[in-house]
């Protein structure tokens, strides 16, 4: 055989082969084309099978080494409860977060020694979130805790005082030294009384706690700092027990998956009601909603703009996000700052390598929905009293402001029939436990 006839050869099987590959394509293509019921409700029945998965635990936290000991679950719950922490002696964490309102206030803004501009959102199911706050200026739970005590309208406090308590009464100072050991040496020299801490962002560092802290001898300040933190470890500890139960749309989700009952049983086997199972079906796909409240937690942890107006229809004042980055890599109580007990961890490496960005004006973290029917009212400043009220927002979009490119270019009008809104409302309700009381006992 001549060399040019076996090239001739190669040729003719290379093109066969290809002539046969492109048949197989455009066989396939066509059957994707073709509608079938299956091939459109896929997407659905995945999004469903991920909450039939048993759920995970709450995941570890490495950057707090008292994350999951017991003794520090006492102290924290104590710590929690308790409201001498405050400048009137009034205010506790559960103040706000109080355990009768599914650890919110009911409120629309929060109000503490004074009044507040945003929403109380649960602490129930908080320890499974990325990023806290509803910008996210904090990355761990515990952390979250400090900046509470010392804001003027939330204990309006100070670290100083904080480990003065702690030091001059027996009882704390005994859970304290059980939780965290002894207490620092250099707190001895503290004067009972004396109100001093860093200056608040934006505050003259002349402002009296702030100069007081200045003053302070740097071992004294420390002392402080060290049973501070731990102080706040020990409240992420308590709080990492508090999980939102599971609803009975987790329970009808199980049986889908087990197989018991069909997704298509318009009775949905009389775990949630007809009107909650049509409510999930919108929920995840003509409304779309699951493209942010998507996953097990009903958020993807993100953060977006709705263009929710200020109440005189203009552009909200609040920049959310904007500006939290900025302070989330200058907190010395973050995963990567001093109090950090995994300084090089993954978590801490990712707030090094955030930026701060304009773009990330208004935006706010995408709340979860567990438990959505427990925490009203709605958004971070608590402008909808209801679930009725956010559905008919997301329904007509009605005053939002189109912000060119600020606004998520997801939303649209969604034009829901008056039932169609009743359904997800429905479906919202379902995601609430029944019951909190009795998987809150511990909670005291
Ligand atoms: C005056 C009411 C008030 C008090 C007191 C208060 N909080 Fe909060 N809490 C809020 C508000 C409002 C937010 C949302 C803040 C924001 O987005 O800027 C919040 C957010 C949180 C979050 C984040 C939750 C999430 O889903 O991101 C945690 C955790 C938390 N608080 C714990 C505490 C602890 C612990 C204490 C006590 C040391 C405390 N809070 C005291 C009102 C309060
Ligand atoms: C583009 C992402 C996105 C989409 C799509 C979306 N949401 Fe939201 N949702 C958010 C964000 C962000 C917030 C908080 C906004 C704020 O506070 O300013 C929120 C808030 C909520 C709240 C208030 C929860 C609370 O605790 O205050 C409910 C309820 C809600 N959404 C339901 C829905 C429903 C129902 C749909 C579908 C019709 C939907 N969302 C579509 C991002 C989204």
């Amino acid at each position: 055989m001549t060399a040019q006839r076996r090239l001739g050869i190669v040729t003719l099987v290379v093109m066969l082969a290809l002539a046969g590959w492109s048949w197989m394509l455009l066989r396939d293509a066509g059957q994707r084309d073709r509608p079938t019921g299956i091939v459109d409700r896929s997407p659905l029945e995945k999004a469903l099978a991920v909450h039939a998965q048993p759920r995970a635990p709450i995941p570890p936290d490495p950057t707090n080494r008292l994350a999951d000991q017991a003794r520090a679950v006492a102290l924290g719950e104590r710590l929690f409860f308790d409201e001498t922490f405050s400048s009137s002696g009034t205010v506790s964490c559960a103040t706000c977060h109080d355990p009768a309102h599914a650890f919110t206030d009911g409120e629309r803004t929060a109000r503490g020694e004074a009044a507040g501009t945003r929403n109380t959102p649960t602490i129930l199911g908080a320890a499974r979130r990325r990023w806290f706050t509803w910008d996210g200026r904090a990355d761990t739970i515990w952390s979250q805790a400090a900046e509470p005590i010392e804001q003027p309208a939330e204990h309006g406090f100070d670290r100083t005082r904080f480990a003065v308590a702690i030091r001059d009464d027996p009882g704390l100072r005994r859970l304290w030294e059980a939780a965290c050991g002894p207490l620092p040496r250099a707190l001895d020299a503290v004067p009972a009384g004396l109100s001093a801490r860093p200056a608040l962002a934006g505050e003259a560092a002349h402002a009296p706690p702030a100069a007081a802290w200045s003053q302070l001898p740097v071992d004294q300040r420390a002392a402080i700092d060290a049973v501070f933190s731990s102080s706040m470890k020990a409240l992420g500890a308590y709080q990492r027990t508090l999980d939102m139960p599971l609803s009975a749309f987790d329970r009808w989700a199980d049986a889908v998956g087990q197989g018991t009952v069909s997704m298509d049983d318009e009775s949905a086997g009389g775990i949630i009601t007809p009107a909650a199972r049509r409510g999930w079906l919108l929920f995840s796909g003509k409304a779309n909603c699951i493209q942010c409240h998507g996953g097990r937690e009903f958020t993807d942890g993100e953060f977006h703009n709705l263009g929710l107006p200020a109440p005189d229809g203009r552009l909200g004042g609040d920049p959310g996000r904007r500006g939290a980055i900025a302070r989330l890599k200058t907190d010395p109580f973050s995963s990567a700052g001093e109090f950090s007990d995994a300084p090089d961890g993954a978590e801490a490496r990712l707030v090094r390598s955030l930026k701060d960005d304009p773009e990330t004006w208004g935006q706010f973290r995408t709340p979860s929905l567990r438990g959505v029917a427990l925490t009203a009212p709605y958004m971070h400043d608590g402008r909808f009293a209801s679930l009725a009220e956010v559905i008919a927002f997301y329904d007509t979009l009605e005053g939002a402001i189109a912000l060119d490119h600020h606004r998520e270019a997801v939303l649209q009008p969604l034009g829901l029939t008056a039932p169609e809104r009743h359904d997800l409302e429905a479906f919202l309700r379902a995601l609430s436990p029944e019951r909190l009381s009795g998987s809150l006992e511990s909670a005291g």
